[in-house]
């Protein structure tokens, strides 16, 4: 399950993330954790030192090998120089399964161990950002790091993807907010908060992206119903001021056992809300936006970088499905 945690900067994306992952790992389901945000805050929040984040592999910095292992014997895909963000996978492409170890694992993710027993998750990170980054068509896109692998993923059911990235143009530009199974929308009631919301909301209608608000910091009823005006039934639950929260921030560890019971209740619906949206999965749609926005980002940038017509990289017959990719896909 593709699971992206966005929002206005300081909302709490990178908090209630790491909040999931532990309430997820703690449950036993394997988790990989992204941090594909501007901020590279999710490490930290982890748990991790200073000196064990900085030693994190930057998956932006590994691009050339991420393209390499994913194009496998795809002949439409000539080069890993030729493979732009949005090249969509094909017959011979390599596909990534969450369990399993690969090179794109082994280069770019690392376990975590979670404080108090709360269990071990997998975290890969794009990298910090520079200027460059955050122009709307980068062909080194850290977070097209981020695309292709989740492009070229074969999820199930009980095993998790939890990205932390911002709302910015980058994500929509690319199609990356239409990657999730579900999308968390992280918002302090505040008018700020809920103009990112309407922005996303914006986006997301035409996508059939799956969305969901998670209210945070929120004090008291008027908070709850400022957050419920804006938001309506698009309200999924709300997070109060985390003590457990404001101790890590110190640089304590409490065990995770010992998080307010409201912030576990919360979590549980997370968990809940993200599972159901299985039901929603369609291959065929999620083939086909992807092929969308490649030749969306072919026509206005990637052929003229490349000196190739990238939509020949569309393999018409190929379905992105986790089900069938389990038989098909060779060791
Ligand atoms: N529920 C909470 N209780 C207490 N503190 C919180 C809570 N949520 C977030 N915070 C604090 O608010 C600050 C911002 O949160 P966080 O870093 O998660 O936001 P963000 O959206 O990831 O920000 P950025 O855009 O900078 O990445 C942090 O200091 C965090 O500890
Ligand atoms: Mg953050």
């Amino acid at each position: 399950m593709k699971i992206a945690f966005v929002g206005k900067g300081g909302s709490g994306k990178t908090t209630l993330s790491s909040l999931f992952i532990r309430h997820l790992a703690a449950a036993q389901v394997p988790v990989l954790a992204v941090d594909a945000d501007i901020n590279q805050h999710l490490a930290p929040a982890l748990g991790l030192d200073d000196a064990e984040a900085a030693a994190l592999p930057a998956m932006g910095a590994r691009l050339p090998l991420i393209k390499e292992y994913l194009r496998g014997t795809n002949p439409r895909i000539a080069s890993a120089e030729s493979m732009i963000k949005t090249t969509p996978p094909g017959e011979g492409s390599r596909l990534l399964r969450l369990a399993e170890d690969n090179p794109v694992f082994d280069a770019c993710a690392r376990p975590v161990h979670l404080d108090g027993n709360a269990g071990t998750a997998r975290l890969m990170v794009t990298g910090p950002f520079t200027e460059a980054d955050l122009g709307v068509a980068c062909y080194h896109s850290k977070t097209g790091a981020v695309e292709l692998c989740l492009n070229h993923l074969a999820d199930g059911r009980d095993e998790y993807v939890v990205v932390d990235m911002t709302a910015g143009s980058d994500s929509f530009a690319s199609g990356m907010f239409t990657r999730f199974d579900m999308t968390f929308l992280v918002a302090e009631p505040t008018r700020k908060g809920v103009a990112v919301y309407r922005q996303y909301k914006e986006y997301a209608r035409d996508y059939d992206v799956a969305l969901r608000v998670v209210g945070n910091k929120v004090q008291g009823p008027d908070d709850l119903a400022f957050l419920r005006e804006a938001a309506g039934d698009d309200l999924l639950v709300a997070f109060g001021h985390s003590d457990w929260v404001r101790a890590m921030e110190k640089g304590r560890s409490p065990g995770f056992d010992t998080l307010e019971a409201t912030a576990r209740s919360a979590l549980r619906d997370l968990h809940e809300t993200a599972d159901a949206a299985y039901e929603r999965r369609d291959p065929v749609r999620y083939t086909r936006q992807m092929v969308h926005f490649h030749v969306k980002n072919a026509e206005s940038w990637g052929n003229a970088r490349t000196g190739a017509d990238l939509a020949a990289q569309v393999d018409p017959a190929f379905v992105l499905d986790e089900r069938r990719a389990a038989i098909r896909q060779p060791a």
